[in-house]
């Protein structure tokens, strides 16, 4: 059980998803849609409302937003996109003054006994979560491996040839995004005795390489693809180039040069979602169109 109670003895009524135009968020509300709650999504962009969801636009940094969001919420679906926990200081202000069920979607690199992360995007992770322990929000929260839905940032490069290049990056169990959203509904939906910790480690059920996922994604394409690894220097230019955040740049490229291969696989995917966690190639194979030009 976890140490801390949460504060929820009855299942909520109404759940706030944040990030939910994102990869994760978007599966999180689909899935909310079969249960009976009243679900609000905070993003920048607006979504359609209808009934049972309404959708409140704007930044997670502005106080006045999040207030408005949070009005009348018992739940929170938690991302923290940013590369800085300063402009977060708001936030936690709003969630402790209604002390709302959390859940946080943090990341497996975290390592808890390490002074410093590997790199920035792990030591946000790792940051965002001391902060939410230590303003008594008691999150629940959810360590997810390399989400398998990174892999649409190759799209372009696959519409037009048979050759990912990129920066390479260690060895991970990629985790598919579907399968996160159900272990966040899992636990959004919980009560406190059906949680059995205070955090758990989403891994997809076997570790791979940039190499590995190229093949089998080439596998479900029935395309011969291959996993060039470019040089960091020459990553960082194209990025650039392509008119990507410099920050965010050379945040993932720290990522690909300093985070060590994984050898985490765990079953926390199953024991929140009652389901094994689904392959890559599973993956690969339900969204091959995305990767595939029209004729
Ligand atoms: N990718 C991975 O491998 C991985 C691994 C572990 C953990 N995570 C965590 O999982 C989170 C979700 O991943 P994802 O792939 O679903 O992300 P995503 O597709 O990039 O979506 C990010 C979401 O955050 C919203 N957003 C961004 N900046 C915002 C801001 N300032 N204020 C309000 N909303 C903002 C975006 O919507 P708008 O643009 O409409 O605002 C979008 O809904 C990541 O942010 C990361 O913290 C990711």
């Amino acid at each position: 059980m976890p140490d801390s109670p949460r504060h929820l003895d009855a299942r909520p009524r109404s759940i706030l998803v944040t990030g939910a135009t994102g990869n994760v968020g978007r599966e999180i509300v689909e899935r909310l849609r079969s249960h009976d709650v009243n679900v609000r999504s905070l993003a920048r962009r607006h979504i359609e409302s209808r009934p049972g969801f309404e959708s409140v636009a704007g930044d997670l940094t502005d106080p006045a937003v999040v207030r408005a969001a949070l009005a009348g919420i018992d739940a929170v679906f938690l991302i923290w996109p940013l590369l800085d926990t300063a402009p977060a200081e708001p936030l936690l202000a709003e969630l402790s003054a209604i002390q709302t069920h959390l859940v946080y979607l943090s990341s497996t690199a975290v390592d808890d006994p390490a002074a410093h992360q590997s790199d920035p995007i792990v030591q946000v992770h790792a940051d965002m979560e001391a902060l939410l322990h230590g303003a008594g929000l008691h999150p629940t929260v959810l360590r997810s491996d390399t989400l398998a839905s990174n892999t649409r940032g190759w799209a372009a490069q696959l519409l037009a040839g048979d050759v990912v290049r990129g920066p390479d990056i260690a060895r991970t169990a990629v985790v598919d995004e579907r399968d996160v959203a159900a272990a966040a509904v899992a636990a959004l939906l919980a009560r406190n005795e059906e949680l059995d910790r205070d955090s758990y480690l989403l891994t997809g059920p076997e570790l791979l390489s940039r190499s590995d996922q190229v093949d089998l994604l080439g596998a479900a394409l029935g395309r011969p693809l291959r996993f060039e690894a470019v040089p960091s220097e020459l990553a960082r230019a194209r990025m650039l180039a392509d008119g990507r955040n410099e920050q965010l740049v050379d945040a993932l490229l720290a990522a690909s040069t300093h985070r060590p291969d994984s050898t985490l696989v765990t079953d926390h995917v199953e024991r929140l979602t009652g389901q094994p966690a689904r392959t890559f190639a599973r993956w690969s194979f339900d969204h091959a169109a995305e990767f595939t030009r029209r004729r």
